[in-house]
């Protein structure tokens, strides 16, 4: 890497395509806190003998900056700036806001959240400090005013890092002042209580509200909550972390002309946020990442996050922020990465991406709860074979430079969102084993083993120009947003909806007149009843499919049967239709279908939308990105036994390797292999 990539001096995203730019970029958390300063200069050194390009640092600062109410102490802070400065490092510099010092919620217990059952959350962790607290925010922009100030035209400033993983622990807070910000976020919304009382169907349970005062957030209750209640304080929930974003932001903005961001968590276990509407306001996408064991398939899950950070980065190049060189420390079990999985994990966010590759962290903590979480630079330090791995991690990063600014290909789109998941996965429901997120991924993986790229759109949001587009579990669903997958669908795209969708409109109110709603014309369908599967319960279909979860009792308007229910509750029953609408067709399967059965449907509809596929199975990823000039394949091996590929043929240089490849290719196992394609290798 460069010691000096090109970095933006503007706050304006527009003006900052594809940022960053030069060199795909090396990053870190660096937290030179938790060391003495005789080590900071051995860091700098040893960061250098690296090739970071970017630092990110007072993510944890404010107990420093701050020792005491009023008192200041930037010494330390001011130094290490200096130091990277002098080395060529840039900086990704923290608000420092992250963690309240003890000492404020001494003063200011009022600062700290609560659960739905009115516990505490006290310091010890990190995050204690409730979103809508106005004592909390204060006293933050205050420390933010002080940093930005005095480091706001450093020379070293590449980016603004605003607090750290907002939402991350601290995303649901259930206080008395939360309440009343509820209020205030519902009056916004509604205008009057009648208004509330009738987007929340409080005549059930008698419910009806006839003061504000009255309304909470969805404390404990003893027998299941309003649904609408819990949407809304979930979409006040992410407003709440988003306002506190934008208010740092502003102080920011007004004192520096650096780009601002802060570090998305876009993964399974955080549902909290709903980073759609945080997009306008971060000048960089930067997504924070680790493979999670806790699930069936990791790489499954980094592929369809990967892809949803570049939806959410509208297609530009975006920031990986923070992984890891090999374990967590937050798992049940924290497995090490094995020989060759930290540069096939980095090249997956790469292909579908991220030109910016940052680690958590620099050093190996000796001390606090992260102590066994693993770093550039391991506890043995720099002479054993973790920081060889860095070392060759940094090296492959340097030969991937073509890659950069280029684009990833992808005719298929999935239509996802998170008011979405929020909507769907709620415990009155007809099962509770209809998961909004696993079932999305299930149609993203059995696409990404057919070498299928997806891009991931908010619902509502254009769809033109995609020729497949997979719209899972859309429960609940504005009418704008289906009449956009409609048109697609009439403008000639295949489009697939899956069980459950359509059924409720925004605000969770089911829409009469027959299932699946929103999406009746579209699918020329009917379904008469919901007959979901339990837990151990499979299906057959006719075509030898088989299904879990979920069947109904379904007929066809203007469909065709593609496929019926050969077992089950709803035995004889259409599962697989399809109506044509326009220049396209809406198809529709009324079940979870197994992973073959889902594969060869997922392969007919590729088929119908003339999308080529590559049989690659699970475990391989194949992307395309592309710029005017050049296509680079990314094809990354991560089975034990080698994988053949046909196309796209591989025919150019190895960046991996560093040697000319002439496909069709075996990628050995474990392996990868990223090929700046020449001329001759157009699938
Ligand atoms: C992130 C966090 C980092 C560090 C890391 C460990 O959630 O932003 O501060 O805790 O996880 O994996």
């Amino acid at each position: 890497m460069s010691l000096t990539p090109a970095l933006p001096r503007t706050a304006d995203a527009a003006l900052v395509p594809g940022w960053p730019t030069g060199s795909i970029l090396l990053g870190c958390d660096y937290n030179p806190e938790q060391w003495d300063r005789a080590i900071w200069r051995d860091d700098i050194r040893l960061m250098r003998e690296l090739g970071v390009d970017l630092v990110a640092i007072n993510i944890f600062g404010w107990a420093h900056l701050e020792p005491r109410d009023g008192e200041f102490d930037f010494s330390g802070l001011d130094e290490i700036m200096s130091l990277l400065h002098e080395a060529g490092i840039r900086v990704n510099l923290g608000t420092g806001t992250a963690s309240p010092p003890p000492w404020l919620s001494r003063l200011h217990p009022e600062i700290l959240p609560r659960d739905r059952d009115g516990v505490i959350a006290y310091p010890g962790g990190r995050q204690a400090w409730c979103p809508s607290s106005p004592v909390f925010r204060a006293r933050a922009l205050a420390l933010v005013e002080r940093v930005a100030e005095r480091y706001g035209e450093h020379p070293a400033l590449a980016l603004w890092h605003v607090s750290n993983e907002l939402g991350c622990h601290n995303a649901y807070c259930y206080c008395d002042v939360s309440a009343e910000a509820f209020r205030g976020w519902l009056r916004a919304r509604y205008g009057s209580i009648e208004a509330l009382n009738a987007a929340w169907g409080t005549a059930f349970w008698s419910q009806r509200y006839s003061e504000w005062a009255d309304v909470l957030p969805p404390r404990t209750t003893l027998s299941a909550g309003n649904p609408a209640q819990k949407l809304d304080f979930e979409r006040f929930s992410s407003d709440e972390q988003l306002a506190h974003y934008r208010a740092e932001a502003e102080v920011l903005r007004r004192r520096s002309a650096a780009p601002v961001t802060t570090n998305l968590m876009v993964t399974d276990h955080i549902r909290a946020l709903d980073y759609w509407s945080w997009t306008g306001d971060l000048d960089v996408i930067a997504n924070d990442h680790y493979l999670d064991h806790r699930l069936a398939d990791p790489l499954a899950e980094l592929a369809f996050s990967a892809d949803l950070t570049r939806g959410l980065a509208d297609g530009a190049p975006w920031m990986l922020m923070e992984t890891s060189t090999s374990a967590v420390s937050w798992q049940p079990v924290n497995h090490a990465k094995r020989e060759g999985e930290l540069a096939r994990t980095v090249l997956g966010h790469v292909a579908r991406g991220a030109d910016s590759i940052c680690f958590f962290q620099w050093r190996a903590s000796q001390r606090g709860a992260e102590k066994f979480h693993s770093a550039l630079l391991p506890h043995a330090g720099a002479a054993g074979p973790g920081w060889q791995r860095s070392v060759e991690l940094s090296a492959l990063l340097d030969r991937l430079e073509p890659v950069v600014g280029t684009r990833v290909e992808a005719r298929a789109a999935m239509v996802i969102g998170w008011q979405e998941r929020w909507a769907a996965e709620v415990d009155t429901h007809p099962t509770q084993l209809l998961q909004y997120l696993p079932e999305a991924r299930r149609y993203h993986a059995a696409l990404r083993a057919l070498g299928v790229t997806v891009d991931m759109v908010r619902p509502g949001d254009d769809l033109a120009g995609y020729d497949l587009v997979v719209v899972p579990t859309l429960y609940s669903v504005t009418d704008a947003a289906a009449a956009s997958i409609a048109r697609a669908a009439a403008d000639g795209a295949t489009v697939l909806v899956t069980p459950f969708s359509g059924l409720a409109d925004e605000q969770a109110a089911i829409r009469l007149g027959g299932y699946p709603g929103a999406f009746r014309d579209l699918l020329g369908i009917v379904v008469d009843e919901l007959r979901p599967l339990a837990a151990d319960d499979r299906v057959a279909l006719e075509g030898g499919a088989t299904g879990v979860i979920w069947s109904e009792a379904l007929r066809t308007e203007h469909a065709e049967v593609l496929d019926r229910f050969a077992t089950g509750p709803a035995a004889g029953q259409p599962a697989v239709t399809r109506a044509a609408h326009g220049a396209g067709a809406a198809w529709y399967v009324a079940t979870a279908l197994e992973a073959d059965g889902l594969r060869d449907l997922m392969r007919r509809l590729c088929g119908e939308a003339g999308i080529p596929v590559i049989e690659v199975g699970d475990d391989v990823d194949v992307v395309v990105r592309s710029a005017d000039d050049r296509r680079i394949a990314f094809v990354i091996n991560h089975r034990d036994e080698p994988v053949e590929i046909a196309s796209p043929a591989l025919i150019g240089l190895d960046l991996v390797a560093g040697t000319a490849v002439a496909g069709p290719a075996t990628i050995v196992p474990a392996g990868g292999v990223v090929a700046v394609l020449s001329e001759r290798s157009e699938p």
